[in-house]
């Protein structure tokens, strides 16, 4: 290797590599005892710009993920019912939700809590378009960071449980899917088969209604007789584990 280069390691530190270049025997031996933190050089060599701004885009994403991750535990104390958990939920889980919705189905998407957007961005990177997206939310200060997030969805400031009063007078089209982070287990059963029911007048006919829960048993009955119901494996990768349920008219 040549005299100067940067190697990093495994947690990113990086490091210099000094003197001749390698020959095969005994390069390892060499390279380790020549190894040298690169903070403890005069002059370490700049990064080129792009891996600068991937670096700075990889930070920004932390940050602004542990300020969603604050805002969140900051709503969970103020009302742990209504927020239903006390993080926004896993990337996996997110995408594992939005691949029930099939972008190319004509109509606008509805979102149900959608809090700090997690299931909203894998919506979008699963290709649904934000100006489709009808996101219904209760906490005040998710709505405004919805709007500055994407401020060509529809962000409804209102108590999801009345979905149809809500929504009726806004949606032109019926829905292709509907999306839901509600904490349902935390309402009575009549409660959230009136929410599916409502919902289910809302959306085109067979049009996926996608709920994540963490409970072990469907939020929605399977003995109602009108809707089929499917349930995803359980996502071991969310913290805590979590299943996703599909529910189409028939
Ligand atoms: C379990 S969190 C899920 C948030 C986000 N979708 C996620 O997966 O991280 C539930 C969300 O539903 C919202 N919520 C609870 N009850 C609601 C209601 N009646 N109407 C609208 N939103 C509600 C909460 O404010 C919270 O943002």
């Amino acid at each position: 290797m040549a005299s100067g280069s940067v190697r990093r390691t495994s947690n990113g530190t990086a490091l210099t590599v000094s003197g001749r270049r390698s020959t095969p025997e005994g390069s390892a031996a060499r390279s380790a005892a020549s190894l040298v933190p690169v903070s403890s050089m005069p002059n370490p060599m700049p990064l080129h710009p792009v891996a600068t701004r991937v670096a700075k885009k990889g930070l920004l994403d932390k940050v602004l993920r542990f300020d969603d991750e604050v805002h969140f535990l900051k709503s969970w104390i103020e009302k742990p019912l209504a927020t239903g958990a006390v993080m926004p939920s896993g990337r996996i889980l997110a995408r594992t939700m939005a691949r029930y919705v099939d972008p190319t189905q004509d109509g606008p998407v509805i979102e149900l809590g959608p809090g700090t957007g997690p299931v909203t961005e894998a919506l979008v990177r699963h290709g649904v378009e934000p100006r489709r997206l009808v996101l219904v939310e209760f906490n005040p200060t998710f709505c405004r960071l919805l709007r500055t997030r994407y401020p060509e969805a529809t962000v409804v400031q209102g108590d999801a449980y009345r979905l149809r009063p809500l929504l009726s007078s806004l949606m032109k089209e019926p829905a292709a899917a509907l999306v839901s982070s509600l904490p349902l287990m935390t309402k009575p059963l009549r409660t959230r088969v009136r929410l599916i029911s409502d919902a289910l007048h809302l959306m085109a006919p067979h049009a996926p209604f996608v709920q994540f829960t963490y409970a072990m048993v469907t939020p929605i009955p399977k003995a109602t007789s009108s809707i089929t119901v499917h349930a995803s494996d359980l996502v071991w990768a969310n913290v805590p584990p979590a299943r996703v349920w599909v529910y189409r008219g028939r």
